[in-house]
């Protein structure tokens, strides 16, 4: 196969997580740039590539090295000038999620890349979970009810995680995982009516003044029902909780992206003739005494959200990828969609903010 000439934009946490699968793919690509404000993370990037250029400025890195394909890492206020920069120099590009913080800047940089044919991706890899297969599976053979999702966790690191105006906020910056996985194995959503608590936290880091929590209310277009709650203001492990429950009448369906997918009410019609305890064919194992069936997460997803967009590059095979911008793109409204609802209080109905793709 072919090699594609790689670059990345943005050396910190996410690039790290890419650039490990990228010393996998030395088959598929030769890494020949890497790009930070700060000269010190680049290079450290380099040197753990062992191949490739170090720049601070990513339009001389651009037209430099000249790559084909380029993800850019950046965090969610940087995006903008940088797309605008790649698509107008022809170059393929994966953006991490969340796309932007601005949907009607994400809207154009659609059309634009679309325009020129560009291969596109988005970071969510939960879409390449062999978790995603049996839920697909029992979605297509239950009718859902009701969704509940949640995701609690503590306050990243990041300086610019804490300023909602910058990061979007826990659910279009973290919780959009969520808010996807649900669009890609349920079904698309109509209207959110979400409500956002603040002040509740009283250790805060420097410069905090993000929600502490939201609820969310989902309609979705098939007529069901979904709430997704999140917030940020856990900080033991054991408190921490993050999941998706799809019930149905019959029985529920409990997901853990990355995690596991498991499935009350029935199991014991299965694992009745094995003496209530099997281990399936596909891994998944059945146990009749919890009535219980659980998949669990195989491997690094992310590695095949990678691969998958950068073999579409190489062989023109753009259908292969999971989450293209265009998609992303419908994930982002979902999650914009709460905080125009938490900022008016009014419900936000979601395709009224697509208008125009
Ligand atoms: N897919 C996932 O699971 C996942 C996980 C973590 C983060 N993310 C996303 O990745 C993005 C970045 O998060 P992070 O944790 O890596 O943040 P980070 O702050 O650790 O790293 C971002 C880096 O981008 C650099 N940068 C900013 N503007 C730049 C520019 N114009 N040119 C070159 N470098 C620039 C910064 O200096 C910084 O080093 C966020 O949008 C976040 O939501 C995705």
């Amino acid at each position: 196969m072919k090699k594609a000439r790689l670059a990345i934009i943005g050396c910190g946490g996410i690039g790290e997580y890419h650039l490990g699968h990228f010393l996998e793919f030395t088959d598929i690509i030769d890494m020949v740039g890497f790009c930070d404000l700060i000269k010190e993370k680049a290079e450290a990037f380099c040197q753990k590539a062992g191949t490739g250029e170090v720049f601070t400025d990513y339009r001389e890195m651009l037209d430099t090295v000249k790559p084909e394909l380029v993800f850019v890492c950046v965090p969610p206020y940087c995006h903008g000038q940088i797309e605008y920069d790649l698509i107008d120099r022809g170059i393929h590009f994966f953006v991490e999620k969340p796309l932007a913080l601005d949907l009607e800047l994400a809207k154009d940089i659609l059309l634009k890349a679309e325009k020129k044919g560009l291969v596109t991706a988005s970071g969510f890899q939960c879409r390449y979970s062999n978790l995603v297969e049996p839920n697909l599976e029992y979605i297509k053979n239950h009718k859902i009810f009701y969704v509940d999702c949640t995701r609690f966790g503590g306050i990243p690191h990041m300086d610019w995680w804490r300023k909602k105006a910058i990061s979007g906020g826990q659910a279009v910056e973290q919780t959009i995982h969520q808010y996807d996985i649900i669009r890609y194995v349920f079904g698309e959503p109509e209207t959110v009516f979400s409500m956002n608590a603040r002040g509740l936290l009283e250790k805060k880091p420097e410069g905090y003044d993000t929600d502490d929590l939201s609820v969310t209310c989902v309609r979705f277009k098939d007529g069901s029902l979904g709430t997704i709650g999140t917030g940020c203001y856990v900080d033991k492990g054991n408190s921490f909780d993050s999941k998706i429950v799809f019930s149905s009448e019959s029985s529920r369906a409990e997901l853990k992206i990355l995690s596991s997918f498991k499935v009350y009410g029935e199991a014991r019609k299965e694992a009745a003739d094995e003496g209530g305890f099997v281990v399936k064919g596909d891994g998944a194992v059945v146990n009749s005494a919890d009535d219980l069936i659980e998949y669990k997460q195989i491997g690094d997803a992310g590695v095949l959200c990678d691969r998958t967009f950068i073999e579409a590059v190489i062989n023109g095979t753009p259908e292969k990828v999971r989450s293209p911008y265009r998609d992303a793109l419908r994930s982002l409204a979902f999650t914009m969609a709460c905080n125009i609802s938490m900022e008016s209080g009014l419900p936000v109905n979601i395709d009224s903010l697509l208008e125009g793709i």
